[in-house]
């Protein structure tokens, strides 16, 4: 059988927090035809979009840095899941660069008239981790990230928010989280 390649966002500069915790419950699930390529993006040289413009002329980012391998990647993956911490009702700064960098997917379907702007349909997946409770973070980022993935070719099929992990009660809401995130992992490629 050949592989579905899964392109993995990776948001938080933790490993082991709630968002890596939510990622390795997500993926420990997914098929076993499931390659996943993940992207850190603390630990990757992604230079903020500075609106130059030049992909509205070509469909393509003028910039070259680290994010050349998710342009590729994202030519040929079947899958996306993003999971990420809320900072300040959005994106970290390292993953909000490489969403605004994919500004060039948004430049191909509204202003080139590409249909879709990426060949390839995907699905796609949100994992969440907010230390409050209250829900703006989270509604702002899946709003985000529903746009963006619009422009992608993929559907949003799952969001898995993980709220309240800085508060003492914590624990509790975790396991459901965690349960969540491994039925998404689970379900990803029926989704489609
Ligand atoms: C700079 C910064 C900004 C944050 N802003 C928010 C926020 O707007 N809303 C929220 O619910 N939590 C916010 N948090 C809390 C994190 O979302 C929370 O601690 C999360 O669990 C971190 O996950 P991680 O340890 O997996 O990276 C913020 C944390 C930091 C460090």
């Amino acid at each position: 059988m050949s592989e579905r390649l899964v392109l993995a966002l990776f948001g938080s500069p933790r490993k082991t927090g709630p968002t890596g915790r939510l990622f390795d419950a997500f993926i420990k699930e997914l098929p076993d035809d499931a390659r996943v390529r993940e992207f850190d993006a603390f630990s990757m040289k992604i230079a903020p979009c500075n609106g130059c413009g030049g992909c509205e002329k070509t469909g393509n980012c003028v910039l070259r840095d680290d994010m050349d391998e998710v342009y590729e990647a994202m030519e040929t993956a079947h899958g996306i899941v993003i999971a990420t911490p809320v900072y300040n009702l959005s994106f970290p700064a390292p993953l909000k660069a490489a969403v605004d960098r994919m500004q060039c997917y948004w430049s191909r379907r509204f202003l080139l008239g590409m249909r879709p702007p990426v060949k390839k349909p995907k699905v796609g997946a949100l994992l969440l981790a907010a230390g409050s409770v209250e829900k703006s973070g989270t509604d702002v980022l899946e709003r985000q990230t529903s746009m963006l993935m619009s422009v992608l070719h993929c559907r949003l099929t799952a969001c898995v928010p993980f709220v309240g992990t800085d508060q003492t009660d914590a624990a509790d809401r975790e396991k459901a989280a965690l349960l969540a995130a491994k039925q998404a992992g689970y379900a990803f490629f029926a989704s489609r």
